[in-house]
């Protein structure tokens, strides 16, 4: 007679969770992975979980995207185990000690148990990973390729603005396509593939359009009128000596004149297209009444209108013009302007300026030797060319090589190929074309009676150029304050 099942001594019996959980090596695994997890999230935990300041970028992955993906690996094992361990299992049944009916309360137990863990740790998990997932830390901080974009991010008027925000579409569909882009970049990044420099979004054709994007906090509707810009510039000379340009933006609005009116007043749609990829020579544009399709064309001088046919069009949106918004590199010589004016560099040591775009412009093998060859640079040129400067201010002097040095580490990534001028800024027209890829003047209607304007005044009023103490500063009542400011 077999042994009933009942009649099993209860001293033979197995503990049913544990005959699963221990009946194969998978299931085995998962434990101690899922354990291990669990152990090394509580250990994090406390470590708090701000999103912003000077957190380690890797603390981030390890808790909201390495340990929960161990975490679910784990799971996963168990399950198989049991699954590939079901023969064992079955076997202790038939020979009765396992008690059926345990066993099956056991694992639903179990089950519930796990299954309640994974959805705490789970739902914390992945709610904290795509918040990570959308932080400038994530963004720029793990990925080498983008750290240009995240310390020009970080020093902008748009710092405290998110990385999603201009770089990721509103909705499902563009958070999953920019997962999908983020996944091969992250592959891109662990097997170093990834393109030297990294190129501008607009020329690669990833960026998502103005629309859902800057539009969300700005409007091309809202009247600026104009907008007073006061460019500083310092002389090569022994005194650094500086001037001023003044210029008055004609900004406007969609419902006034000016430069926003000229490009999206309604009804109006100006298109173009290039026939380079960072968009730099731009032979053929076309401005479109869509109220009434009549439409003027402008081709460059030289261009057929069949050579522009074959070439993508683009329609022009808030990027054409502001595509460094926040991740403006600057030039060598406005750079150093900056930091003298921001009273960073000393503007007082004699040449700081000639001796500081020298330095900026040499050569070096690495960031990091830019950054102790500069001051070593600057120490050396007053110790040997004004020693009483040296002797005197040698604070000065320091903070002079530093700040020269932080210029060009804010500016420059040997490492991802980004030097000076890689990145051109389109809006202007002295340092890179900008607005001159089309107001050259040289962009006309087939009929050559009209020309897109090139006139000075149709964009700014230019009251001041390079002047020492312009006249305009002192009738607007501001030069006292610029003056209390320089001699501070
Ligand atoms: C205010 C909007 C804005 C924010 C915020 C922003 N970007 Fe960008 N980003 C842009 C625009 C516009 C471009 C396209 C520049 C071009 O094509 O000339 C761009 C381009 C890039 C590029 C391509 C390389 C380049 O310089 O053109 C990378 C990489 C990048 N951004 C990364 C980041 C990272 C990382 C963050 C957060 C730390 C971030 N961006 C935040 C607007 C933004
Ligand atoms: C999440 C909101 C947000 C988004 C998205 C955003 N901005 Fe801004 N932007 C701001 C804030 C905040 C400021 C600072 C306001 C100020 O200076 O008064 C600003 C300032 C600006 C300025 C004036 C600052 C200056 O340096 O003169 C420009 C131009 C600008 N943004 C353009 C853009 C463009 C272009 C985009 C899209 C690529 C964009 N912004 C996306 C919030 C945003
Ligand atoms: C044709 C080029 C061009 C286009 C296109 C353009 N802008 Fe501007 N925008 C300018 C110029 C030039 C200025 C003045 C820059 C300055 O003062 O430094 C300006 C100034 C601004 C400012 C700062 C003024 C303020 O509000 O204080 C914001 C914000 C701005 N633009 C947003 C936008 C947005 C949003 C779009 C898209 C709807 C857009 N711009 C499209 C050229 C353009
Ligand atoms: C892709 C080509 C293109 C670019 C780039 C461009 N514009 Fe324009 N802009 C046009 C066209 C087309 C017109 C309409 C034709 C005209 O009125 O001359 C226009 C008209 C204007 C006008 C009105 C001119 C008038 O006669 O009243 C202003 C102002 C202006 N743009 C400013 C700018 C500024 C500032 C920039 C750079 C930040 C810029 N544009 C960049 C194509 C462009
Ligand atoms: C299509 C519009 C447009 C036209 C035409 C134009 N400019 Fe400008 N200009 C700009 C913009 C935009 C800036 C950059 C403003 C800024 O820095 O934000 C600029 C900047 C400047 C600056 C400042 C340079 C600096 O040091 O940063 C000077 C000087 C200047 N323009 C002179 C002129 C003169 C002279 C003409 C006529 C030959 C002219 N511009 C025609 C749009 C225009």
């Amino acid at each position: 007679m077999p042994p009933s099942r009942s009649a099993a001594p209860d001293g033979q019996r197995d503990r049913p969770g544990f005959v699963l959980l221990t009946s194969h090596w998978l299931t085995r695994l998962g434990l101690v992975l899922v354990i291990t997890a669990i152990c090394t999230w509580l250990f994090f935990l406390p470590a708090g979980h701000s999103e912003h300041g000077g957190e380690n970028p890797y603390r981030g992955l390890v808790v909201y995207l390495i340990l929960p993906s161990v975490f679910a690996l784990g799971l996963v094992l168990g399950v198989i185990g049991v699954f590939a361990g079901r023969k064992r299992i079955r076997d202790r049944l038939a020979a009765g000690t396992l008690n059926s009916a345990t066993a099956v309360r056991g694992l639903i137990v179990f089950l519930a148990v796990t299954l309640a863990g994974n959805l705490l740790i789970g739902s914390q998990a992945s709610y904290r990973a795509i918040q990570y997932l959308e932080t400038p830390q994530f963004c720029g901080g793990v990925c080498h390729s983008e750290r240009p974009e995240f310390v020009a991010h970080r020093d902008s008027n748009h710092a405290s603005v998110a990385c999603a925000e201009c770089h990721v579409a509103p909705g499902q569909a563009g958070w999953i396509q920019s997962k999908m882009n983020g996944t091969r970049q992250l592959w891109q990044e662990i097997t170093n593939t990834y393109e030297r420099p990294c190129p501008p979004a607009l020329a690669s054709g990833r960026l998502v359009p103005s629309r859902e994007t800057c539009e969300h906090c700005h409007w091309a509707q809202k009247i600026v009128a104009t907008r007073l810009l006061l460019i500083p510039s310092y002389a090569e000379d022994e005194r650094n000596t500086v001037s001023y340009t003044v210029l008055l933006m004609l900004v406007g609005g969609t419902r006034m004149q000016g430069i926003h009116n000229a490009h999206f007043a309604g009804g109006y749609e100006i298109r173009y297209a290039a026939s380079d990829a960072m968009r730099e020579t731009i032979p053929w544009v076309e401005r479109r009444n869509t109220r009434t399709g009549e439409t003027q064309t402008y081709l460059a001088d030289g261009t057929k209108a069949d050579q522009a046919a074959g070439l993508d069009k683009h329609t022009m949106q808030c990027v054409d013009c502001h595509n460094r918004p926040t991740h403006d590199f600057l030039l060598p010589g406005r750079a150093l302007d900056r930091a003298l004016a921001l009273g960073r560099i000393p503007n007082t040591l004699p040449f700081v300026k000639k001796e500081g775009l020298a330095l900026l412009k040499a050569d070096y093998a690495s960031n990091a030797e830019a950054a102790w060859k500069i001051p070593e640079a600057i120490a050396a040129y007053y110790a040997k060319g004004y020693p009483q400067i040296a002797a005197e201010r040698p604070a000065d002097v320091a903070a002079a090589g530093k700040a020269i040095a932080a210029v060009y580490d804010r500016n420059v990534f040997l490492d991802q190929k980004v030097t000076w001028g890689t990145y051109a800024n389109n809006l202007g027209h002295v340092d890179f074309p900008g607005c001159f890829r089309c107001h050259d003047g040289s962009h006309e209607t087939s009929d050559k009676k009209h020309a897109i304007n090139q006139d000075c005044s149709s964009c700014h009023e230019v009251l001041a150029q390079d002047e020492e103490s312009p006249a305009i500063l002192k009738k607007l009542g501001v030069w006292d304050h610029i003056e209390a400011m320089k001699s501070r």
